[in-house]
């Protein structure tokens, strides 16, 4: 398959252009960030006028995966318009865009469109959501512009980890790093997630679209746990020192938007529509280990345009 990926240099678009090179016809979508990929690029502002479909025609895939997004929280907070561009109207653009052109979409959504007060229990596809934060709201937005325009197109809702471009943009780059350097860090014991290796979600977003899924998915890993506990296992993997990691609530923290509580998201329908299990944490965690051992995050380090 000839598959456009946008947000080619972000730590999903990435970690997915280079894995699904081995298997499909990948371009990448980059405004200027990446040097020497071994995947086709086409270098362009996805908010320039006519860029949707400048890159369309230029690249003619049969399905697009839309990485691209305004993804840091607070940026979003601090200029709410560029979020709603970013992570509402262009998603919509590229979905009517795609609809017309017999392209296939996948659409990249997030687990924080809930608002996380769910006392017990996940969220499936059919519980409403309460976005709490302008990226949450951005992003809630464009996923339902999405499936309303196309219907089609895949939204995945996603949590993820994995070595990124900056080796700063994953929440385990950010213990590895502080916990390697001595840094005492805090770990929210009250935030629940269900955080996916990013190799494991590319290849899943491959499978859905192969085995022609449509509408929306929670995208996640199989098992929930609190941030300060995914802390913990990624120190033990490590070999760095868990005593570092301060279990801390949320709200007690400096961060500027606000953070949902429980993000457990139910993967049955994917698991079921998929015919198979996601793969386990435990799984994720130590293919993220072996990628250290092998040098992975320097590899991928070396993609950065200096
Ligand atoms: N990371 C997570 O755990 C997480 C959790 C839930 C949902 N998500 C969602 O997953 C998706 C991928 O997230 P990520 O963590 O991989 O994001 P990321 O690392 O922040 O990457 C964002 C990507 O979007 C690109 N981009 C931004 N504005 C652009 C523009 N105007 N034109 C072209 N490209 C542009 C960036 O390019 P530059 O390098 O040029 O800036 C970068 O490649 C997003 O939809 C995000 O909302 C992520």
């Amino acid at each position: 398959m000839r598959i456009l990926i946008t947000g080619a240099s972000g730590l999903l678009g990435l970690n997915l252009a280079l894995n699904a090179r081995h298997t499909h016809d990948v371009i990448g979508v980059d405004r200027n960030t990446l040097a020497s990929v071994p995947f086709e690029v086409i270098k362009a502002d996805l908010l320039a006028p006519q860029a949707v479909q400048h890159i369309l025609s230029q690249a003619k895939p049969e399905a697009v995966i839309h990485c691209a997004a305004l993804a840091n929280v607070d940026a979003c907070e601090s200029d709410p318009d560029l979020a709603r561009r970013m992570n509402a109207e262009l998603p919509y653009e590229l979905a009517d865009a795609c609809l017309r052109r017999k392209i296939r979409l996948v659409h990249i959504s997030t687990d924080a469109v809930f608002d996380g007060q769910l006392e017990n229990g996940s969220y499936t596809e059919s519980d409403k959501p309460n976005p709490l934060g302008v990226y949450s709201q951005t992003k809630y937005e464009g996923e339902q512009a999405v499936l309303k325009v196309n219907p089609l197109a895949i939204v995945a809702r996603v949590n993820f980890y994995g070595w990124s471009l900056s080796g700063k943009r994953s929440l385990a780059e950010f213990f590895i790093n502080n916990l390697g350097n001595g840094k005492n860090v805090n770990g929210f014991t009250d935030v629940i997630f269900c955080p996916l290796l990013v190799d494991h979600l590319g290849e899943i977003l491959l499978a859905m679209l192969e085995r022609g899924l449509r509408g929306l998915y929670h995208v996640v890993g199989p098992q929930a746990m609190s941030k300060y506990q995914f802390g913990v296992e990624i120190a033990r993997k490590f070999g760095l020192r868990e005593s570092l990691i301060s279990p801390q609530s949320v709200d007690k923290s400096s961060l500027t938007a606000k953070r949902s509580h429980n993000l457990w998201l139910s993967t049955h329908k994917l698991s079921t529509d998929l015919g198979r299990e996601l793969p386990a944490f435990s799984t994720g965690l130590e293919q993220f280990y072996t990628q250290y051992q092998q040098g992975y995050p320097q590899k991928i380090r070396s993609y950065q345009q200096i």
